[in-house]
């Protein structure tokens, strides 16, 4: 095939050739973008991975390569030898990068011919994703997922460069492993040599880095595939990609500055955009008080409001029985919505319904005072009370929610998510970066009537609510933070428990048994035990930064070949059935078999 070359050489990529190479020879490989015959004159876009550039072909100039050029059609490989000119006065297309030149081809080659593609390769194509998901290798053809996958490559290499400089290794570790405490649902690989045994797809190294950390390693990181059979979103896949660092001998502040450090880089690199350092802090108590949510989008305000004090009294029963009854009421002030129709309060109503609310209260605010179906049940005083308090002026819209403190939160919380995206309260060119903080140690599982641990089992309490662990446990704080990124879950991580005591206790409350917990994590309570350095780490979701550098809507935009929402890659359609003979070998029979 590479005789086919002989003694052609690429000088240069397509999208580089711009007006400085005006004047200079040049000879460029890539795919036919676009043909155009103006009688006599042949145009072709050309494109690699840098971008387009357009090819002129003469038949005064070279009647072989004008005749070659007659053949081309979409998405043909060619090579084309000429020289770079202006093109001419009217002609200059001053948004291409190559805009204000042509190439003069002197020879041309055909290097392979396509199949009509089934979808135009370019920027606009408005394609169903399972088509493009299906011809992957031609949708990754397309401008926007080369410079998204271009970006991934530089970023990962600045990761790498900046932990380096900051003293970390990058150290692997094992694929075919054991459960992880992360607490989806594992990935499970039968074991044929340990017939009946399985191995688990990590759901991150959590295990292995702590034990790096005991033999010593100080800082280690690792740009790791993590996968979790949970259910999928716009921002998860069943298999993903973590930054996953963890360092001994430091504090929470300590990895939160080296962290920041991190971040600022990868910004200042890849889009050029300075993040002001430090980044903002939240706890999770203040994240859930004004915005409902621990990971909440700070491009906008939108607070929640909390009027449970100032409805307890009040006639409207549904809000006073919350309130009395250790509930909340909070609002939000949609500034200037009072021109929501009735169709779109309904679809907020059942937006809110979605997070378990009961129902969503509106009032119109205007010159006669309030337009609600709730307004009757309020006194004057009550009435001025509310106004005051939510700052409620002529043409605002006023959306409540009361229920039990989680249903309300989550509730509003979601809501002003929503609104925001609908009323375009977020600009696209902000990035607003929150820690949030000091969450709790444990939550309550109603259904396995037990707590569970909100992070991992590893995670170390506050110092000084370690003695509440025997008291209140529901209440202990956790040394955890997540970083948040314009609403979404970047990266999260912990100071660990060192202590074997305390890890003890730990496992206690979590009702995880000494038999169970020796049985799951008996390796790495072992090495606890010789030694271990205080130690606690973090792990970031490289394709959710991705996807916000790259302005990208979707998870999968980011990945060069993803699952679908079912998990199922359509290109390689995987998974599929195996045949008899494997299945024997690992000792497993089918309980069912499809078709
Ligand atoms: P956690 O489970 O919070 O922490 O994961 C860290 C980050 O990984 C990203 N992430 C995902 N991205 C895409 N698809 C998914 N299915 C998915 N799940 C998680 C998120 C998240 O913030 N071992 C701990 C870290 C630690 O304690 O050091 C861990 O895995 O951006
Ligand atoms: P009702 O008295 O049930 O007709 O409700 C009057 C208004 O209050 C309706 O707009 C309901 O959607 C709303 N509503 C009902 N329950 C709640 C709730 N728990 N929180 C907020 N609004 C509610």
């Amino acid at each position: 095939m590479n005789d086919q070359l002989g003694n052609w050489k690429r000088t240069h990529r397509c999208g580089d050739v711009t007006a400085e190479y005006i004047g200079r020879d040049v000879c460029l490989m890539g795919w036919v973008q676009r043909r155009r015959d103006h009688g006599g004159l042949i145009f072709i876009d050309l494109r690699d991975r840098e971008g387009i550039v357009q090819l002129a072909l003469d038949p005064d100039r070279d009647l072989a390569s004008h005749s070659k050029a007659e053949q081309v059609r979409n998405e043909y490989v060619v090579a084309a030898r000429g020289k770079v000119s202006p093109r001419p006065e009217g002609t200059v297309n001053p948004k291409m990068k190559t805009g204000e030149v042509e190439i003069e081809i002197s020879e041309l080659l055909i290097l392979n011919r396509s199949e009509t593609p089934p979808f135009m390769i370019d920027e606009y194509a408005e394609v169903a994703e399972s088509i493009r998901l299906k011809h992957r290798y031609l949708d990754l053809r397309r401008p926007a997922l080369q410079r998204n996958l271009l970006m991934r490559h530089r970023v990962a290499k600045t990761v790498r460069n900046y932990l380096d400089s900051q003293g970390f290794i990058e150290i692997e570790t094992p694929v075919l492993t054991k459960s992880t405490p992360e607490g989806a649902r594992d990935y499970l690989v039968p074991s044929r040599v340990n017939t009946g045994s399985f191995y688990a797809l990590p759901q991150s190294p959590q295990l292995f880095k702590q034990l790096l950390m005991v033999s010593g390693f100080d800082r280690y990181f690792q740009i790791v595939k993590c996968f979790r059979d949970e259910d999928l979103r716009a921002d998860r896949q069943p298999e993903f990609t973590q930054i996953d660092c963890e360092l001994s001998f430091v504090t929470r502040d300590d990895i939160m500055n080296v962290m920041e450090g991190m971040i600022s880089t990868i910004f200042k690199e890849a889009i050029g955009v300075e993040v002001a350092l430090p980044m903002a802090r939240l706890t999770y108590a203040e994240a859930l008080e004004r915005f409902g949510v621990d990971n909440p989008d700070l491009r906008f305000d939108l607070e929640l409001i909390n009027i449970t004090e100032l409805v307890v009294d009040s006639q409207f029963k549904v809000f006073a029985d919350v309130a009395a009854g250790n509930g909340l009421v909070k609002a939000l002030n949609v500034k200037g919505s009072a021109t929501f129709s009735r169709k779109e309060l309904d679809d907020l109503t059942d937006f809110v319904k979605i997070y378990g609310a009961k129902g969503l209260a509106w009032v119109k605010v205007t010159e006669k005072g309030w337009q609600s179906p709730i307004a009757k049940f309020f006194t004057a005083d009550e009435l001025a009370a509310l106004n005051r308090k939510l700052d409620a002026q002529v043409g605002d819209l006023l959306l409540f929610v009361a229920d039990k403190p989680s249903v309300a939160n989550e509730a509003l919380g979601r809501l002003r998510g929503h609104l925001g995206q609908k009323l375009g309260l977020a600009d696209k060119d902000s990035y607003k970066f929150s820690w949030i903080t000091d969450f709790p140690l444990f939550e309550y599982d109603g259904e396995e009537k037990r707590h569970v641990a909100v992070h991992h089992p590893f995670t170390s309490p506050l110092v000084e609510d370690i003695p509440l662990l025997d008291t209140d446990p529901g209440k202990v704080r956790a040394q955890a933070y997540d970083l948040v990124l314009n609403g979404s879950e970047i990266g999260g991580g912990s100071i660990r428990i060192h202590d074997q005591a305390v890890q003890s206790r730990m496992f206690e409350l979590l009702g995880i048994d000494h038999e169970e917990a020796r049985e799951k994590f008996g390796f790495l309570l072992d090495a606890l035990s010789y030694g271990a350095p205080p130690h606690g780490g973090i792990a970031f979701g490289l394709d959710r930064v991705m996807m916000i550098l790259t302005g990208a809507d979707s998870i999968r935009d980011v990945i060069a070949f993803p699952k679908t929402q079912k998990a199922a890659c359509l290109l390689s359609e995987a998974p599929n059935e195996v045949n008899e003979k494997q299945l024997q070998e690992l000792g497993i029979r089918l309980r069912t078999r499809q078709k």
